[in-house]
């Protein structure tokens, strides 16, 4: 099948290696289009030795022809976005290939504010946002009250923002903050404003447009599945949908125009932030894998909790984002271990479960049943093909694909675009 339009998605929380893959893909594709989240993502690119890490720009952007896409689902701190720009381009990348949806919504100086807040008002109770202002921002959106970049780029943006500010300075108060000055940030918005504008159009018409003429797109998703604000542990989740419906009310772009829904998966487990990961463990092996996968936020630098692949969360992911393939990544950072656990179930109450409970509580009381599989000795960083792989590591990618019912078309044995091994194709 010719695919023309594929999806990128985290299976797990967030960190799979999505950066890397949308990259790969993107250099037989037309556009790239993020369509969800904002500067809480960090995304690793890595090829001709240097290594990038982007947080809102598309990780297309390295290539001239392709368009890269902010979608009308993001939220976007301009400032930030304008940050990133100026460090691309020292860079040696132009950034003429960028566009920004008018639609989006803009993460305001207060939204950051009132996100660290209330994080330390929250105490042992607190989400571990990343502080970028993520949950604020879709708030307002939601609310009917949020500033949209069509606003930030228009002659009404100073009185819009006197009349937002206002009422966010006193809940910035009551909260403990520091009133935001009106004047002096104003100043800084509309230099903004000014820098932004070339880069802000339409992208639904320019997608769509571009999807009718044929051209090849890749969706990429920030954080994952269980990061959803429907399908994650709910409240600690992100205040979006990674998942790939997603992609369609983020972009706009009908379903009907969706090929295939790639699953990002890290051959283990990680999530950073606070909320129940039933495969955790903490021991010298994990620390082993903390270290040699380098597992510290991308975005916030903090350590990443680690735990073994869980069958019953890609079999959820599968299901709710309707996976078509698998991307494999890290399968490199598992030479070495004797034993591989891979979580097939979950029992709680004395019963066995497969599917992941709404009920916290129910869900932070499920043990994983493990299936151990032998492990490999070998570096595998230099595989070129599937028949390389030492047999069980082969074993090892069979058996999730028997679990989860998905293809594993691509798998991943390093950070480098060259360390990529494809199975199947997917454009
Ligand atoms: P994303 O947020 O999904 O794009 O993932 P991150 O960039 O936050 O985290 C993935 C990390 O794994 C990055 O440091 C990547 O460079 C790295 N990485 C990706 N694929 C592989 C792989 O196959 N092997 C190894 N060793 N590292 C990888
Ligand atoms: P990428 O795209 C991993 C987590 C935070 C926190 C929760 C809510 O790089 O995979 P937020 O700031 O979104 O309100 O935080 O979500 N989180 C991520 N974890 N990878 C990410 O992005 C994440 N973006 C947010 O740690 O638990
Ligand atoms: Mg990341």
């Amino acid at each position: 099948m010719m695919n023309k339009t594929v999806v990128v998605i985290g299976s797990q929380w967030g960190d799979e290696g999505k950066g890397k893959i949308t990259n790969f893909l993107s250099e037989q594709a037309d556009f790239v289009v993020r369509y969800q989240g904002g500067d809480n993502a960090g995304h690793t690119i890595k090829f001709d030795g240097v290594t990038y890490k982007l947080h809102l720009i598309p990780s297309g952007v390295f290539n001239p022809n392709i368009k890269n896409i902010l979608g009308n689902g993001m939220v976007i701190n301009p400032i930030h976005a304008l940050q990133e720009i100026q460090a691309l381009k020292k860079q040696g990348f132009p950034c003429n290939n960028l566009y920004i949806s008018d639609r989006a919504n803009v993460i305001m100086n207060y939204h950051m504010e009132i996100d660290a807040l209330k994080e330390e008002t929250m105490g042992e109770g607190k989400i571990g946002t990343t502080k970028k202002g993520i949950g604020p921002a879709y708030t307002d959106k939601t609310a009917r009250e949020g500033i949209r970049i069509v606003d930030l780029v228009s002659s009404n943006f100073p009185a819009l923002y006197q009349e937002k500010l206002k009422a966010k300075n006193e809940l910035i108060t009551r909260m403990g903050g520091k009133p935001i000055d009106y004047e002096a940030s104003l100043a800084t918005y509309l230099e903004v404003a000014k820098q932004i504008t070339p880069y802000v159009t339409d992208t639904v018409t320019l997608l769509n447009k571009g999807i009718k003429e044929g051209k090849k797109v890749v969706f990429e998703g920030a954080q994952g599945a269980l990061l959803d604000v429907d399908f994650g542990s709910y409240p600690f989740v992100t205040s979006s949908n990674p998942t790939s419906g997603g992609a369609c009310t983020g972009s706009g772009v009908g379903p009907t125009k969706i090929d295939e829904i790639i699953g990002v998966v890290k051959a283990y487990s990680t999530r950073v932030g606070s909320g129940v990961f039933p495969t955790e463990f903490e021991d010298e092996i994990s620390k082993d894998i903390r270290e040699r996968a380098h597992e510290y936020g991308t975005t916030t630098k903090r350590p990443r909790r680690i735990g073994w692949l869980d069958c019953v969360v890609l079999k959820y992911s599968a299901m709710i984002n309707g996976l078509t393939g698998i991307s494999l990544m890290l399968l490199d950072i598992l030479s070495g271990l004797d034993t591989i656990k891979l979580c097939c179930a979950y029992k709680v109450d004395g019963e066995y479960i497969d599917y992941i409970p709404a009920d916290n509580g129910l869900l932070a009381r499920c043990q994983p049943v493990y299936l151990e599989m032998e492990g490999w000795q070998e570096d595998i960083t230099n595989v070129k093909s599937f028949k390389e792989l030492p047999i069980n590591a082969q074993r090892y990618i069979e058996k999730i694909e028997e679990l989860i019912d998905v293809k594993v078309k691509i798998f991943s044995v390093g950070p480098d675009k060259l360390q990529t091994i494809v199975r199947e194709n997917i454009f």
